[in-house]
């Protein structure tokens, strides 16, 4: 049996999963309620809900499972990227279980396991195109092998889930953006307003969305009276759908791989999905299901499980990082 732990942000993520990797119960608490007021995740009240909520949430799924403390045969935790007070409550947490029980601890990265995320409910071929659309990070890579990714790509400033929360912040939509966004955008036209598609037309595989940030800040500040917001929210996803799909298939193409997996909390949006398939042509398209998308546990689970069976082992002395530790083109493994 192996226990897994998500704590990189406002989310407390435990799974279980069994010896041949399936999960077999998993457990998410979301701050989501917690947060809203303030319009954003507030770093300090993330770290300690997470410390309220971690223990009882396992203790929970013990519980519910009937399995014992001591049938724990590994402990996998995501170490980063993330909220460095958030993670330490969970790295913490699985350091002194590892400890005490004195079973392996298996770190996970954070993107990775997003990225993998599609692998707990089919197989892909290797390789393949990743896109990892976000709250944090937007990001593209070449995926050889559950530990060998290449990054290609990657935002050079806003992730687009971020513009999504920023954009839905400047229009008075609750957080998170994202679906506030795009549930308005269902009643409204994606062409009804023009707006840029960043980097677009740039010879490179990188994405920026903060421009499309301000230009959405000053359609509604001239024209305050006329906006009609179902269609700027419409407008708005499209402008950024494009800009993903576009530059996804672009790399499918560039280096000859017919395959794209996409991940992360953008990938539950629903006019990107159907942009996809649209305009995939050749390249098969695969998305995980919306409640793998965003942060969860599973995730960490399965990637740490893959990493248990090759032998892979974190030392109790690493630490967790805030920070991605991936630079382009080289492949860097989590601790
Ligand atoms: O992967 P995730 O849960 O956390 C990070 O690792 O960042 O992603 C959260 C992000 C938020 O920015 C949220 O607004 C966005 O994913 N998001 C969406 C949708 N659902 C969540 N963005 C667009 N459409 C959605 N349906
Ligand atoms: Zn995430």
């Amino acid at each position: 049996m192996l226990l897994a732990i998500e704590t990189s942000c406002d989310e407390t993520g435990v799974a279980l999963f069994s010896e041949d990797g399936k999960p077999i119960k998993d457990y998410l608490y979301s701050q989501v309620a917690l947060h809203s007021p303030f319009g954003g995740i507030v770093p300090e009240i993330a770290s300690r809900k997470q410390l309220e909520v971690l223990y009882p949430l396992i203790e929970q799924a013990l519980k519910e499972t009937g399995i014992a403390l001591r049938e724990l045969k590994a402990i996998a935790v995501t170490f980063g990227p993330g909220l460095i007070g958030s993670l330490l409550v969970g790295v913490t947490f699985a350091k002194t279980l590892s400890f005490a029980l004195n079973i392996p601890l298996i770190g996970v990265n954070h993107l990775d396991a997003h990225i993998f995320s599609v692998f707990v409910e089919r197989e892909v071929p290797f390789p393949f195109i990743g896109l990892l659309v976000s709250g944090g990070h937007t990001a593209l890579f070449k995926v050889e092998d559950f530990e060998a990714l290449e990054l290609i790509g990657h935002t050079r400033d806003d992730a687009a889930g971020e513009a999504f929360d920023k954009v839905a912040k400047l229009l008075g939509l609750p957080y998170p953006g994202g679906p506030a966004v795009s549930k308005l955008a269902e009643a409204g036209d994606p062409f009804a307003y023009d707006l840029p598609r960043p980097m677009l037309e740039a010879d490179n595989l990188d994405f920026s969305f903060s421009g499309l940030k301000t230009a959405v800040y000053y359609l509604v500040k001239n024209n305050i009276d006329s906006i009609r917001l179902e269609d700027l929210c419409a407008s708005f996803q499209r402008a950024i759908c494009e800009v993903l799909v576009e530059k996804t298939l672009r790399a499918c193409k560039l280096l000859g791989i017919p395959r794209v997996v996409v991940t992360g909390g953008v990938s539950a949006n629903k006019y990107l999905r159907k942009l996809f398939y649209e305009s995939a042509g050749d390249v098969e398209v695969f998305f995980p299901s919306p409640r793998l998308c965003t942060d969860n546990a599973v995730m960490v689970g399965f990637l740490g499980w893959v990493k248990w069976k090759r032998g892979r082992r974190t030392l109790l002395t690493e630490e967790p990082f805030a920070r991605a530790i991936y630079r382009r083109g080289k492949v860097i493994d989590p601790p």
